[in-house]
């Protein structure tokens, strides 16, 4: 099963995908968190893309495809994948068609997680993302236990470079500019499912497991 989940930034990709993924036992695959991972390890790829994450600009195709490949070449990603963030364009996601379909498999569906721009900038505004295994929290609807603590891990809870103002508007355009042509794109391909992201967690959930399900059946 490979499960794209696409929407803007604050839509609330992160925390269904760590929910379902651990709910489907998919393998959860972020481009987001691999590249932050690239630049605190301060690797080649980190220092390429350090400039777009911090403006808020995506990462060129060349560079995300070929990481992306590389990762669903792990054992892991064999029996299915949850895509948080990936395919942001319609190169990508006619690259990723092509890996899955060289590999006898293809997207399921395309669940794309609706968020007014109002809603996003009240959300990233508020956000705390584990430093280690990625969980993320917000400080007023959905706090941890203990104050800058990851309720799953223990470890130190951090604020991301790329929300601050400036940054979120950039990526809100780019969104709207780059990443929604993928609406068409998958609704031409007879896999996209709309899910209304402005409701608790957990009823966000509920419907992208009825997805799954239906998908898997
Ligand atoms: P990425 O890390 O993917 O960031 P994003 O798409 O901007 O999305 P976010 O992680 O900000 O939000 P989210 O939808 O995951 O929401 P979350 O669950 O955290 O990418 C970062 C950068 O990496 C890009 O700008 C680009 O530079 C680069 N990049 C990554 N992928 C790329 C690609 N494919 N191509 C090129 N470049 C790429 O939730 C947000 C907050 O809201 C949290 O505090 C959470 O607790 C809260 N919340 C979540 N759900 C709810 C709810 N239902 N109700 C109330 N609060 C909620």
């Amino acid at each position: 099963m490979y499960i794209v989940l696409f929407g803007p930034p604050g839509a609330g990709k992160g925390t269904q995908a760590v929910r379902l993924a651990q709910a489907a036992r998919l393998a959860h695959v972020a481009t987001g968190d691999m590249f932050r991972d690239n630049l605190r390890a301060r690797t080649a790829l980190g220092q390429r893309a350090e400039s777009y994450l911090t403006k808020g600009e995506l990462v060129p195709d060349e560079l995300t495809i070929g990481l992306l490949m590389d990762r669903l070449d792990q054992p892991d990603a064999a029996a299915g994948v949850i895509f948080d963030g990936f395919p942001r364009t319609i190169p990508q996601a006619q690259a990723l068609d092509r890996a899955l379909h060289a590999r006898g498999k293809g997207v399921g569906v395309a669940a794309l997680i609706e968020v007014a721009n109002a809603e996003v900038l009240r959300r990233l505004g508020g956000r705390w993302t584990c430093s280690d295994c990625g969980m993320v929290f917000h400080e007023r609807t959905n706090p941890p236990e203990r104050d800058g603590i990851c309720q799953r891990c223990g470890k130190l809870l951090m604020q991301r470079s790329d929300d601050t103002p400036a940054a979120i508007e950039n990526r809100l355009r780019v969104y709207r500019q780059q990443t929604e042509p993928l609406v068409a794109f998958y609704e031409a391909a007879g896999i996209l499912t709309r899910v209304d992201g402005e409701r608790e967690p957990e009823a966000v959930q509920a419907d992208l497991l009825r997805v799954l399900e239906a998908v898997s059946a």
